[in-house]
């Protein structure tokens, strides 16, 4: 399938599913999760601080290292790319699914989920905190008044970040909705992941296997692109423009 195809596909669908990655926000200046590890952070592995284990051992470390990260999310600002995604569910309505990987809240921010369709954030949110004895899910307040840690408004037990960490699994309601989004699509889009952590590959692979249309926008050939049925092989900007703005007269 050429460009000319993949966006006749992406005009004429009905139901469409997103999946983005860290490349969508790239953009916007938020490094990706191994890129973010500078200065101080340098000698840890993103491993070592997103995980149970980790904020076991050390809840204060990894409090911090999330105020800053939620700092600086809070500092940036959603791209062109986030734009033209909201774009398309104003267009599409409620058959538009955005299931994202990313924790930095830029698609609400952009509006996604707010014309009709869906947003999912499949890893969770850097600017709540979850209540570790009642469940409770609370917004942080604003980074500039924020000392970590927060406590449970309802409860007052101590909340951690509201983050899938490694080894944890996926919340199942929004897991289940994103598979059954991405089986029903007649075009799935994969933006700005490498593509090789679930569930990247498999929403990719459900949307191919019950046969939709699935097409890749990224700079760099991932695992999933020989499966695919079309790669745009650009930034998250450029290569959704590409995809969706309407074409220039000659
Ligand atoms: P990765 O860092 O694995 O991949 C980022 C992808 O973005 C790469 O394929 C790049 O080629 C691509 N990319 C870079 N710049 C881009 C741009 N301007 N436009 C489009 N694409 C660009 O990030 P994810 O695939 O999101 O998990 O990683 C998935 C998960 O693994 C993350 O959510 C995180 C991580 O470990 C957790 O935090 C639980």
């Amino acid at each position: 399938m050429n460009l000319a195809d993949a966006r006749a596909a992406l005009r004429s669908a009905r139901r469409i599913a997103v999946l983005t990655g860290a490349g969508v926000s790239a953009e916007s200046g938020i490094p990706t999760f191994r890129d973010a590890q500078t200065g101080h952070w340098a000698r840890f592995r993103p491993e070592d601080l997103a995980s149970p284990g980790a904020y076991r051992r050390d809840p204060e470390t990894v409090w911090q290292w999330y105020a800053g990260r939620y700092a600086d999310v809070t500092r940036a600002t959603p791209n062109a790319a986030h734009h033209l995604l909201a774009g398309l569910e104003r267009e599409k309505g409620s058959g538009f699914f955005l299931a994202t990987q990313n924790v930095d809240g830029l698609h609400a921010r952009a509006r996604s989920g707010s014309h009709g369709g869906r947003l999912v954030e499949l890893h969770g949110n850097l600017s709540t905190a979850r209540c570790e004895t009642c469940g409770t899910v609370a917004p942080l307040p604003d980074p500039e008044t924020f000392t970590p840690p927060p406590t449970c408004p309802v409860c007052a037990s101590p909340m951690r970040p509201n983050i899938v960490w490694f080894g944890e699994y996926l919340p199942e309601d929004a897991l289940e909705a994103a598979s059954h989004a991405f089986r029903g699509a007649e075009v799935a889009l994969i933006v700005g992941t490498s593509g090789v952590v679930y569930p990247a590959a498999g929403l990719a692979l459900e949307a191919m296997g019950a046969g939709g249309v699935v097409i890749e926008v990224n700079p760099e050939a991932t695992e999933l692109t020989p499966y695919l049925s079309h790669s745009v092989r650009d930034t998250a900007s450029r290569g959704l423009a590409a995809l969706l703005e309407p074409d220039q007269p000659r």
